[in-house]
């Protein structure tokens, strides 16, 4: 969406995959106040997304939504003053239809222009707008409304398009938003989240600077996974240029959670200025080879062992990476933190162990 924000896939948090609808302002403060002490602003995770369950069931005699009394008593503006204090952005949550899909509050469907503008009054930056509970018609024909009141509300403001992929909003979401789901939701397991970066990898063309593909937020630090399955799951995000969107409670994260999301080498790929979609370039069996064009000629690769057998041997050839043949190469190890001391022509060979990857930047020497 044309509307100057997005040029790097956004960085934050969000409220649903950790706590559902057990949300309220202390801990979204609290959240706030962690992404900060821990480091993890710095890195570039400014949004702190609240989502579903936010507001009253009712909207008020003006027909404006209301915060829930009994778990955001000081309101959205108050806390949005907090979180920009921080040096931080706040987002939100909608639905294109009569109710979110917790049905526990409104949904936006018929009060776009109020809303957006309610949205921009308390000082919003984002807004994921969900597909739940509407009249039936379609999302080409509820979603531009939204986009177009956020146009005019007077503040920038992220646009979400949370449509979970089934009408392929890769193929119409550009022009509407700056990210689009290409998938049903993420849970805090393999295959949920394997199968997620298969289904967002289709529609790697339509991803660019100020409109990405969302296959859902990350899992990490949920503890669904083992530590090389995140690991899977962070450079898979990293290299599809997936929004980067935190799903676990930042305020008790252990040292091998902060080490995964804060790996400023992966975050690096993810945020790189160039904004192309990586994808798989060599499938044989269990073994991937995923790769993508970065600024400076560079190149990022992920192989990715998906099955049983561990100490695979795979290979990333040049041929297949659009590295010009014959082409010296250093390779960055970026869960290492180590530049290999070879040099590498045509092939670089590493091993890797079972729901395991390994993840570099190559970059050709003259
Ligand atoms: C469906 C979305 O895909 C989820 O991410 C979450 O926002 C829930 N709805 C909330 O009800």
């Amino acid at each position: 969406l044309a509307n100057g924000l997005a040029a790097t896939p956004p960085m934050g948090w969000n409220s649903w995959n950790h706590f559902s609808c057990f949300i309220d302002e202390k801990m979204i403060r609290e959240t706030a106040d962690a992404l900060v002490s821990t480091g993890l602003a710095n890195f570039g995770y400014k949004f702190v997304n609240i989502d579903d369950c936010w507001a009253e069931i009712s909207r008020d005699k003006k027909g404006s939504l209301v915060p829930k009394k009994s778990t955001f008593p000081s309101g959205i503006k108050a806390l949005a003053d907090y979180v920009h204090s921080k040096g931080l952005k706040l987002g939100i949550y909608s639905d294109a239809g009569y109710f979110t899909c917790s049905k526990k509050m409104p949904g936006s469907l018929g009060h776009e222009e109020l809303d957006a503008k309610t949205f921009a009054s308390w000082g919003i930056d984002y807004l994921k707008y969900d597909n739940c509970n509407h009249d039936g018609s379609k999302p080409i024909v509820r979603y531009p409304v939204m986009t177009r009141a956020l146009m005019n509300a007077g503040r920038p403001i992220f646009f979400s398009l949370c449509e979970w992929g089934d009408m392929h909003p890769a193929l119409w979401g550009a022009s509407l938003g700056n990210s689009w789901r290409t998938t049903n939701d993420i849970a805090d397991n393999w295959d949920s989240m394997i199968s997620r970066a298969d289904q967002n990898e289709v529609y790697a063309e339509y991803a660019r600077p100020g409109g990405w593909n969302d296959p859902d937020m990350l899992e990490v630090g949920n503890g669904g996974m083992t530590k090389d399955e995140y690991i899977i799951h962070f450079s898979l995000w990293a290299i599809s240029k997936a929004p980067l969107l935190v799903g676990c409670d930042v305020r008790n994260m252990t040292k091998e959670t902060m080490e995964i999301i804060a790996n400023k080498e992966v975050i690096g790929v993810n945020q790189d200025k160039l904004g192309v979609q990586g994808k798989k370039v060599r499938m044989e069996g269990d073994l991937e080879v995923w790769a993508g064009p970065l600024s400076g000629y560079r190149v990022a690769v992920v192989l990715l062992n998906r099955g049983p057998q561990q100490h695979r041997v795979m290979t990333a050839r040049w041929d297949d990476i659009g590295i010009p043949p014959s082409t010296n190469v250093m390779a960055r190890d970026l869960w290492q933190h180590k530049t290999l001391k070879q040099r590498f022509v045509d092939v670089l060979t590493a091993t890797v162990d079972s729901h395991a990857c390994k993840m570099y930047i190559l970059k050709p020497i003259s």
